[in-house]
């Protein structure tokens, strides 16, 4: 269907720190005189926390060599910013980026809420409507899981796992031989030492944020991306930069060119069943990234949440299968095979990397649910045949979604997803944050496009997760329509007005 390419990633390769370059892009197409620009696009930047409170610039005499101007433009810049509170220079020390009230640095709690505001996908589930249809993508699991999950929560010996503390900060030793074997047979030979067992994905992505940044450190995520991981890096303090995912789901070029820069400390992809496209990369720009990652010593954090959950074809194997000389770390999860509930999820990476995020997520919560942990123990035992299961029961929901969204929202496009739980769909007009607010008023929730861009792009894209049971299914559909009918009118007749939506 309609073509989903993107506009290319930021500038890469430029003279100027990749981070600062990315927050300073376009100033000189601002009005008024060089330091003006330099100084309101500075600011900007600040506010908007795309350069976080405590960067240190480059020195005055620096930065005007990387931004082609007299360092007096730079410094009248700067001094400029100072008096708005948003620099501090200290003789000796540089210059840092203030907190963006000014003078001191904001207490790191309130600087991370707001930074989590934007995520209405988390937002939502500590605050659900009770009959909103939710095509966001938290369905309960379907029949199978269910009946798997009860059955194996029935088979845990409770008696045997309180012989003992039940503390077990790198997994429950029989879960992480498990996960190992579950990985082995898939492809991807793995030892126990090289698995940690997490609270779901969600915190997968977390310690590695933590692991791998500080803040200021730079990261590279796609655009469109997961929006949870978004939200884990920029709470680690990272800066988030982005490439923008191409209709082949990979984009070598761009992310091999940073990597080689230097100028990012860790790359998030999601090769399989990309979220929220539907994606999957090609096994060539799998292996050209591994030997970048081999040659550079920049580590990929590949997260396979969604790679069980194959709708059409082959899948390439994981980029850690081609990976044995390179740091790639691989993120898995049983959230989409069986169920959210349990937070059950997984690290695999090299030995000694496993043991030192066993002390951070010892930090974070002394280990998962031992209880959950059985539980899942249990169900890896018939993991193939409850795949196939989810796959069945993912592509029947998916032809409802094939039937229904053509008749019903017959000029928004969209292609068929290769994989996952989600079709990434492009509206003719208007803006998805509006719309989706319009359709909460009908009682059906979608997710915006520009939450999952890190760059706050795709405004003009919807997400919509087809994993919900059929009456629901459809039923969220049509009030969706209704919802884009009203809102498409409210668009035509508004011309250049905003229409009035409530958050
Ligand atoms: C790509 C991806 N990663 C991670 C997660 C987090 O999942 P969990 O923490 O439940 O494993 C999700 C959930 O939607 C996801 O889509």
């Amino acid at each position: 269907m309609g073509p989903m390419a993107q506009s290319n990633h930021r500038s890469i390769g430029s003279p100027l720190p990749l981070g600062l370059a990315a927050a300073l892009d376009g100033w000189r197409q601002r009005p008024g005189p060089l330091y003006l620009r330099l100084s309101d696009a500075l600011a900007a930047a600040i506010e908007a926390e795309e350069i976080l409170p405590g960067t240190k610039l480059p020195p005055e005499r620096l930065l005007a060599e990387q931004l082609g101007v007299a360092r007096t433009t730079v410094a009248t810049a700067l001094d400029a910013l100072e008096g708005r509170g948003l620099l501090e220079r200290r003789q000796g020390r540089g210059t840092h980026v203030a907190g963006v009230h000014g003078g001191q640095v904001e207490p790191r709690a309130a600087d991370l809420t707001t930074t989590l505001q934007r995520n209405i996908i988390f937002r939502r589930l500590g605050d659900r409507g009770a009959d909103a249809v939710d095509l966001l993508g938290n369905p309960a699991p379907g029949a199978a899981a269910r009946a798997a999950v009860v059955a194996a929560a029935r088979e845990v010996d409770f008696a045997g796992l309180m012989a003992d503390s039940g503390y077990f900060p790198l997994g429950y030793p029989p879960l992480r031989r498990a996960l190992a074997e579950h990985l082995t047979a898939g492809g991807l030979p793995s030892t126990e030492e090289e698995i940690l067992v997490t609270a779901g994905a969600q915190q997968a992505i977390s310690l590695l944020a933590a692991y791998y940044t500080k803040p200021g450190s730079a990261v590279m995520l796609e655009d469109p991306t997961f929006p949870g991981a978004i939200d884990a890096f920029r709470a680690a303090g990272a800066h988030v930069l982005s490439v923008a995912i191409q209709e082949t789901g990979g984009a070598p070029g761009p992310i091999a060119a940073a990597m080689a820069d230097g100028s990012v400390r860790a790359v998030y992809l999601m090769p399989t069943h990309h979220n929220p496209t539907g994606t999957v990369m090609p096994d060539p720009v799998r292996r050209e990234l591994v030997r970048t990652s081999a040659r550079t010593g920049v580590p990929i954090i590949e997260d396979g949440s969604l790679a069980d959950l194959t709708l059409a074809g082959q899948v390439p194997p994981p980029l850690a299968a081609h990976g044995q000389d390179a740091p790639i770390v691989s993120i898995g999860s049983l959230s989409k095979l069986f169920w959210p509930g349990l937070r059950v999820g997984w690290i695999r990476a090299g030995r000694s990397m496993i043991a030192q995020l066993g002390q951070v997520k010892a930090v974070a919560d002394l280990g998962t649910s031992v209880v959950s942990q059985a539980i899942a123990c249990l169900l890896l035992g018939d993991a193939q045949r409850l795949r196939e299961q989810r796959r069945q029961e993912l592509g029947e929901r998916l032809a409802i979604l094939q039937d229904l969204l053509p008749r019903l929202l017959p000029d928004w496009t969209w292609r068929r997803p290769r994989g996952g739980m989600y079709v990434w769909c492009k509206l003719p007009d208007g803006s998805a944050t509006e719309l989706a607010q319009v359709a909460s008023r009908h009682g059906v929730l979608i997710a915006p496009g520009a939450i999952m861009s890190p760059t706050g792009r795709f405004d003009d894209f919807v997400r919509l997760s087809f994993d919900a049971e059929p009456d629901p299914l459809r039923a969220g559909l049509h009030r969706l329509a209704a919802a884009w009918d009203a809102y498409a009118t409210a668009v035509r007749d508004r011309g250049a007005r905003r229409i009035d939506v409530i958050v």
